[in-house]
């Protein structure tokens, strides 16, 4: 597999731009043929995993012999695949920033539709936070690390890229991991562009993941930026946790992570927070204010959580974190005991019973030549 013949500039070209040039030309996604993708994977014989829209395969580019991921798609319809795959092509490929995946390439035919990222080698951040087979244990630092990069990788989809975009899946599995255990985030699949001025979105099916999907997106309000805040929120918990935010095997007060931790937090009870959590003392500043950003990202009102860019800010320990509000209270008000059925939906997020109304955008189908146009799509060839 090469690259198409390299770009020869013209004598007149100084070299400087030519450098400028080179550069731009290896940050566009390559066009894969399907035999080209096979053989990258050795017939896709190591799987790395599998989620709600395909299976991912380890490979080798033959481009440049760097490991790459192969995310062949499937889907209920073609239509489905076309606008995921629309969807991940038209914003990952033309964003790019170190704490976010990077799309290498894809391959659109009809035998195989398939997108190609860079190969995060320690994995997605679920695998070593929860599963009994867990990767290696990360460390406090680390993990504090991990939080800080995450949110700088959001907040450049939120307001730094020239177009806003909104992620809707932010949780454990969609952060990975480099060899440095750097955080990337993942899967912009779900991602819809949406224009600054413009920042309500309409939903128009089912987004995000429940336990991390915030209330407007099971609910009919209106939907911004800030469900991505509230996603964070939830995966921040379960970073201090190192759990998950619903355990059922727990007992009954700490099987919802996040509202225990209000509770110990309301009641000044914060030695026996981190005892539970397993935090050393050495942290207890730290671990106050990610408890602290974490509250305040779960905000019942969007209105009510920060940006994200204040979130690094506060995590990092250069902008005080406020007193957070209750982010439960809705749960409460009206009656003096929990409502169970409100707090079943909030830790579920609504389950499958999503509200939809009228669209922002509307896909149209992929025709590869103007969508390679449009995003400046570079094709390998034999
Ligand atoms: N670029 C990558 N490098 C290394 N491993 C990866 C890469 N992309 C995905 N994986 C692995 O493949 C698994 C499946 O990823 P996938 O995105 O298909 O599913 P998911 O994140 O669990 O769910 P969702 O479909 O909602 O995104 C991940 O959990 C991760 O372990
Ligand atoms: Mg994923």
């Amino acid at each position: 597999m090469q690259k198409l013949s390299p770009f020869i500039p013209p004598p007149f070209i100084p070299l400087r731009v030519v450098q400028v040039i080179e550069d731009v030309e290896k940050e566009k996604p390559i066009r894969f043929t399907a035999q080209q993708l096979r053989t990258a994977t050795d017939n896709f014989s190591v799987v790395l995993g599998s989620g709600g829209y395909g299976t991912v395969y380890k490979g080798i580019s033959r481009n440049n012999n760097i490991p790459v991921a192969v995310k062949v798609l499937k889907g209920a319809s073609d239509k489905t695949i076309e606008e995921q795959f629309i969807a991940e092509v038209s914003t990952m490929g033309r964003t790019h920033h170190y704490n976010l995946v990077r799309l290498y390439g894809f391959c659109f035919e009809s035998s195989l539709i398939a997108l190609v990222y860079e190969f995060m080698v320690n994995g997605s951040l679920d695998n070593h936070l929860f599963k009994s087979n867990k990767g290696v244990t990360i460390g406090f630092e680390k993990l504090h690390e991990i939080a800080v990069g995450t949110a700088n990788g959001i907040s450049y989809l939120h307001e730094q890229c020239p177009q806003r975009i909104v992620h809707y899946d932010i949780k454990p599995a969609n952060i990975l991991l480099d060899s440095n255990f750097s955080a990337k985030v993942a899967d912009f699949g779900l991602a819809k562009l949406c224009n600054r001025d413009n920042s309500h979105i309409t939903m128009t099916r089912n987004r995000g993941t429940p336990g991390y999907a915030a209330p407007e997106l099971w609910m009919p309000f209106p939907v911004t930026h800030k469900c991505d805040v509230y996603s964070f929120g939830m995966l921040l918990f379960e970073i201090i946790g190192r759990r998950r935010n619903v355990d059922v095997t727990v007992s009954d007060s700490q099987e919802w992570f996040p509202i225990w931790a209000w509770n110990k937090y309301e009641r000044n009870k914060l030695n026996e927070f981190m005892i539970d959590c397993g935090i050393e003392e050495k942290h207890e500043e730290v671990i106050t204010r990610m408890l602290m950003v974490a509250l305040c990202c779960v905000q019942y009102k969007p209105e009510n959580r920060p940006m994200m860019s204040i979130v690094v800010k506060m995590l990092e320990g250069d902008l005080e974190v406020p007193e957070p509000l209750n982010p439960f209270s809705h749960l409460f008000s009206a009656v003096t005991e929990p409502d169970d059925s409100l707090a079943r939906i909030a830790r579920n997020g609504g389950g499958s019973e999503w509200s939809s109304s009228e669209a922002l955008t509307t896909s149209t189908g992929v025709t590869g030549t103007s969508l390679m146009a449009r995003y400046e799509i570079t094709v390998a060839t034999d």
